[in-house]
């Protein structure tokens, strides 16, 4: 049954009162004194008036209607929604790290500066990058980062033809959004019937006007690149950079590093590999990391170590500048260190080895029910087409809808592009057996609603707080202001 809620103002009644106080003891004058008599309300202000345990069930209903990894699996692929261990959490509201001022003189910070050192340690031998830059807010601001430094790093050789990049087809959308952003050209590699990119068209591809080559690895697809060395010489030989889109690092920790495979630029989601929090417009981190022969070019400031002191280096002469205030989301940086810390080298490479043990699982089982068009051990994440069923008459959208109707954060859908009714699903590595058994049984209770009645599916979901909404008038003219008496 669907829950139907009014809004706090519905639920008002005049003279309620969620508080008792002792009457004012203060003469009235008094605050005319304090706050001139123009600058204070004319009419009270229209609050609603409910008594305590009104206000209480009322918001505790509303965060109920919320889903996150802390209420149930939640396989949303390209995402990494593993859960957030509660100690990370812990370590960013220690009083030194929570109450610091950005501004405080540089001795009474040591403790945080070597935090931002020993981070960037870890995420240097994570990936083989030479150094790190903690600035950038999220995965799309490090790709942002990313492509500034090699911009400047074309131009600062004198080398201004190169306006183009290269991006595969299986790409997050953010990649071709950053490509314009940065005022570059997209060019489009397509991917060959393993789903992976096309080695040939990409040698065609590449030329003296293209300035990186943008990949992730393992793809969206959750496959591996595995003609990566030979796709970096392509690109290397004709002056070109690469670009490492680290969305997908939570399936290769511990195993292989882009350093390695020949990638330049690299930028991390610490929100998904490092399990800092996700989504919901807060601060996230996208550090990005370069190697040897693009440090000049890193935002200001890094952090250094001198002795047994820590400082700030602000000397990189050819430096994008500042991407983000301060030193970026510190915060997060405490959270990412702190998952780091606790995993240790062996345990982020056991993620990463659950991550894909997971994910193969799952695809076994769902393969028995849905059609898996790149059938071939996956990394962290699989996509299923659920074109035969849309064919029935209830696609990918109308099974996410089911899934939330059964209590499943529903997979990612409609994406990557090149896959028709995509479901793409990423279990993560913190999900037990059980609970991916539960997916697939609901998966396959799905795909038996399907046949019986179609038709009902495609109109669901019924027990959500809210029905089917118009997706686009959500997304383009969202109403997310209550109005009194508008309706
Ligand atoms: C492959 C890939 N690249 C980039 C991004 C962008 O990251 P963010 O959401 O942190 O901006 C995502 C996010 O889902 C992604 O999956």
């Amino acid at each position: 049954m669907r829950k139907s809620k009014a809004l706090i103002f519905e639920m008002s009644r005049s003279g309620r009162r969620g508080y008792s106080l002792p009457s004012c003891d203060v003469p009235e004058k008094l605050v005319d004194e304090l706050l001139p008599r123009k600058m204070q309300r004319s009419e009270p202000l229209e609050l609603p008036e409910l008594s305590e345990v009104d206000i209480i069930r009322h918001f505790t209903e509303l965060s109920t209607r919320n889903f996150g990894v802390d209420t149930g699996f939640y396989p949303l692929g390209s995402c990494t929604m593993k859960y957030n261990p509660k100690v990370n959490e812990d370590a960013a509201v220690l009083p030194g790290f929570a109450l610091m001022h950005p501004c405080q003189p540089l001795e009474t910070v040591q403790g945080a500066l070597e935090l931002l050192y020993n981070m960037e340690r870890g995420l240097k031998e994570l990936t083989a990058m030479d150094r790190f830059t903690m600035q950038p807010a999220a995965g799309a601001h490090g790709e942002l980062t990313g492509l500034m430094i090699i911009q400047a790093y074309h131009r600062h050789r004198g080398d201004h033809k190169r306006n183009k990049v290269l991006i595969p087809l299986s790409a997050h959308g953010t990649n071709p959004a950053t490509v314009s952003m940065a005022g570059y050209e997209v060019v489009q590699v397509p991917c060959d019937d393993r789903g992976l990119v096309d080695l040939e068209a990409l040698k065609e591809a590449v030329d003296d006007t293209t300035a990186a080559l943008m990949l992730t690895n393992p793809s969206t697809l959750g496959l591996f690149e595995e003609e990566i060395i030979p796709m970096a010489k392509a690109v290397h030989e004709a002056g070109g950079l690469l670009y490492y889109d680290g969305a997908n690092l939570n399936a290769i920790m511990g195993y292989a590093r882009p350093g390695d495979m020949g990638f330049d630029v690299v930028h991390l989601n610490i929100h998904k590999t490092l399990s800092t929090p996700h989504g919901g417009g807060g601060p996230g981190g996208g550090p990005v990391g370069v190697k040897e022969r693009l440090i000049p070019f890193l935002p200001v400031p890094l952090v250094d170590k001198k002795g047994d002191e820590y400082s700030f280096d602000y000397d990189l002469p050819n430096s994008i500048g500042k991407v983000h205030s301060f030193y970026g989301n510190f915060g997060v940086a405490v959270k990412a260190y702190t998952y780091m810390r606790m995993m240790g080298a062996e345990g982020l490479k056991q993620a990463s080895t659950d991550a894909v043990i997971n994910a193969n699982y799952l695809m076994s089982l769902l393969k028995k029910i849905y059609h898996v068009p790149y059938d071939r051990i996956c990394k962290h994440e699989f996509v299923v087409s659920a074109k035969p069923e849309k064919k029935k008459g209830a696609g990918a959208g109308d099974i996410a809808k089911a899934l939330l109707d059964r209590n499943f954060h529903p997979p990612t859908v409609y994406f990557p592009l090149i896959v028709e009714e995509a479901l793409m699903i990423e279990p993560t590595d913190t999900e037990a057996k059980e609970t991916i058994d539960a997916f697939a049984t609901v998966m396959e209770q799905i795909s038996k609603d399907i046949d019986e009645d179609a038709e009902k599916v495609a109109h669901g979901p019924y027990n959500t707080v809210v029905g089917r909404l118009d997706e686009v008038r959500a997304a383009r003219s969202p109403v997310l202001r209550w109005e009194k008496d508008k309706d």
